[in-house]
């Protein structure tokens, strides 16, 4: 298929609603698990454990738009990142939710005493920290709002907050030592960022706002 036509149908108008009815997919596909007692012996334990996983992989999809737009020549891909960054977001609001409402029922005290004692605990919420203000300017207003310069350095945090979730994946999977699936999102990440810092001359290229 030609690339134009891929490209076409990108910037088509029902193309961006019928990406975020395919986000909400695995979320509803949870919630009718739950709410019909198909999530297995432990429910609240899947439901944590499936939404990081998704907030994991919306991540690596957001990180992985431009270097598909530059490898596969797809300008309109970039329309998307927005919606997948928002996305990761929402998975991850809803992880720590799952956690804060099934695991600690929601008693603050358990939650902080947690969050201090545990470190895995303490990187995912920094990570969740983090990815809030990005999603709070993710609309065109706030983009307008901050400009452009000040809108790009903010969104540098991505790749911290990439490098943060797979630190909390790797130390919850490594107390059970089973590490093959860190692997392989670590790898991506790699080349995610690695096309980075080639495309742009270094790290400090690859942090530079122009
Ligand atoms: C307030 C922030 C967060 C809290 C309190 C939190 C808490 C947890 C907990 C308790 C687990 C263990 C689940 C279990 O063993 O049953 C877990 C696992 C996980 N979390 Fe988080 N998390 C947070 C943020 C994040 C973020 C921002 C991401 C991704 C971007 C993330 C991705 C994951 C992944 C991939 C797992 C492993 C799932 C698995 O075992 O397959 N978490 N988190």
């Amino acid at each position: 298929m030609q690339l134009s036509l891929i490209n076409q149908w990108l910037l088509k108008p029902w193309a961006k609603p019928l990406l975020w009815a395919l986000c909400a997919v695995p979320a509803l596909a949870l919630l009718a698990g739950a709410l019909t007692d198909q999530l297995g012996a432990n429910p609240a334990e899947k439901l944590i454990k499936e939404t990081g996983e998704w907030a994991l992989r919306w991540l690596w999809l957001t990180l992985a738009i431009s270097p598909l737009r530059d490898v596969a020549s797809l300008p309109a891909l970039l329309r998307y990142r927005r919606t997948l960054g928002v996305t990761a977001f929402v998975y991850a609001a809803l992880h720590f939710m799952a956690y804060a409402g099934l695991d600690k029922g929601l008693v603050i005290d358990d939650i902080v005493k947690d969050i201090l004692k545990r470190n895995f605990i303490l990187v995912g919420v920094v990570a969740l920290v983090l990815m809030t203000p990005l999603a709070l300017t993710s609309f065109n207003a706030a983009v307008r709002a901050l400009g452009g310069k000040r809108w790009q350095a903010l969104h540098k945090l991505t790749y911290a907050i990439a490098l943060l979730g797979l630190l909390h994946f790797y130390w919850k999977k490594s107390a059970k030592n089973d590490l093959g699936e860190v692997m392989v999102y670590a790898v991506i990440l790699a080349v995610l960022l690695g096309w980075r810092v080639m495309r742009k001359g270094g790290v400090l290229g690859m942090l530079r706002v122009r």
